[in-house]
């Protein structure tokens, strides 16, 4: 079995994505220093997979604790890097921990990524870098724009350190995947979005919301210039998107990847915040209690994927509907709540 090393494994979408790779017949191989994850994501992973996975506690802007991993690890045949930092407004006030641990982080997996000749990454990147597009739906050749927050522009010079990587000539392999909007949880309701504190991202919101945690949604504006008048986003389930990432690691073991190759994974329709939320209170049958609030600065109107290369190239294709996950969304949230006194 071929050794993947997943740097942020315990996470949100790289928990999922150790599931997908090891039912896909991968060995996966987690790096994670858990700021932003808790030790239930490894039980609950090896609940689904009936066996627990290997887990190194290191954080990854530390070159000569990465260095050991791979020493250890012999034969790892690919990286997919997950671990960053993702709160927006948090990178708003404090920029240098952005800067610090998703751009220094990259630059340390790739220097020993080198030094033990390990030559194809999967690299998680961002729509954030399409900015306000001025056309839709998104492809890849979407001018990227100046990113609106630091987490914004870590992920715009983090696909430009692997731009001027590749033109240089290394062999290191890079498909980066610009996420749309994950949601959802796996079907099993074992694990999900673990967030820590007041959720940033709508459905743990509205999980929360629903559960009695929170004790109203605000919708941030309704007089834009969508069908409802909330803002349009590309909601796409986290499982497909796991999966996204395991079409991408058969690419760059099969050879078949250019030196840098840029893919959308979203679902390629666009839903409101409004939409959204009718479509989580159908699958669940729970009264939402929202209000509409007014418009948040730095919120990008409408933005949605053209998959066409994802899906010619890849052979990437979304199998959910939203109601599905927002169905597993709630699951989730209900698992946690079932389980919580006992973590
Ligand atoms: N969730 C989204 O909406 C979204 C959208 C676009 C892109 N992304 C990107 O996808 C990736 C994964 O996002 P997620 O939603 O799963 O986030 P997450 O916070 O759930 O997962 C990231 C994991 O990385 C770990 N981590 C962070 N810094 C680390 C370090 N220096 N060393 C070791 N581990 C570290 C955290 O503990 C966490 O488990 C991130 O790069 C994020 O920027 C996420």
């Amino acid at each position: 079995m071929k050794k993947i090393l997943v740097t942020g494994g315990a996470g949100y979408i790289g928990s999922h994505t150790v599931v997908e790779l090891v039912e896909a017949g991968y060995e996966p191989i987690i790096i994670d220093n858990f700021s932003n994850t808790e030790e239930r994501s490894l039980q609950g992973i090896a609940a689904i997979l009936g066996r627990e996975v290997t887990c190194h506690r290191i954080d990854c802007t530390d070159v000569a604790a990465l260095r050991k991993v791979f020493e250890q690890e012999t034969g790892i045949a690919g990286v997919i890097h997950f671990a960053a930092y993702k709160a927006v407004g948090e990178s708003v006030a404090e920029p240098l921990k952005y800067y610090h641990n998703n751009v220094g982080s990259l630059v340390a997996l790739l220097q020993v990524m080198e030094e033990f000749k390990v030559n194809k990454l999967v690299f998680s990147s961002s729509c954030t870098v399409y900015g306000i597009p001025a056309e839709l739906p998104v492809t890849e050749q979407t001018p990227v724009q100046k990113a609106n927050s630091p987490y914004g522009n870590t992920k715009k010079i983090c696909e430009e350190i692997l731009t001027d990587l590749a033109t240089s000539g290394s062999d290191i392999h890079t498909i980066a995947l610009r996420y749309f909007n994950p949601i959802g949880a796996h079907p099993s309701a074992k694990i999900g979005e673990l967030p820590l504190g007041v959720p940033n991202n709508l459905v743990p919101f509205i999980t929360q919301t629903a559960a009695g945690i929170r004790e109203q949604l605000t919708i941030f504006g309704n007089d834009y210039d969508t069908q409802d008048g909330t803002c349009i986003r590309d909601y796409v389930h986290v499982v497909d998107l796991a999966k996204a990432h395991v079409v991408a690691i058969d690419r760059l073991l099969t050879d078949k990847a250019e030196n840098i190759e840029f893919f959308n994974v979203g679902t390629g329709t666009g839903n409101t915040v409004l939409e959204a939320v009718q479509a989580f209170e159908r699958a669940t049958g729970e009264k939402l209690n929202y209000k509409i609030g007014p418009r948040r600065p730095g919120d990008v109107p409408k933005i949605y994927a053209d998959v066409t290369k994802a899906t010619e190239e890849l052979g990437f294709k979304t199998t959910s509907t939203l109601e599905e996950a927002m169905k597993s969304a709630w699951d989730w949230q209900m698992h946690l709540q079932n389980t919580s006194e006992q973590v």
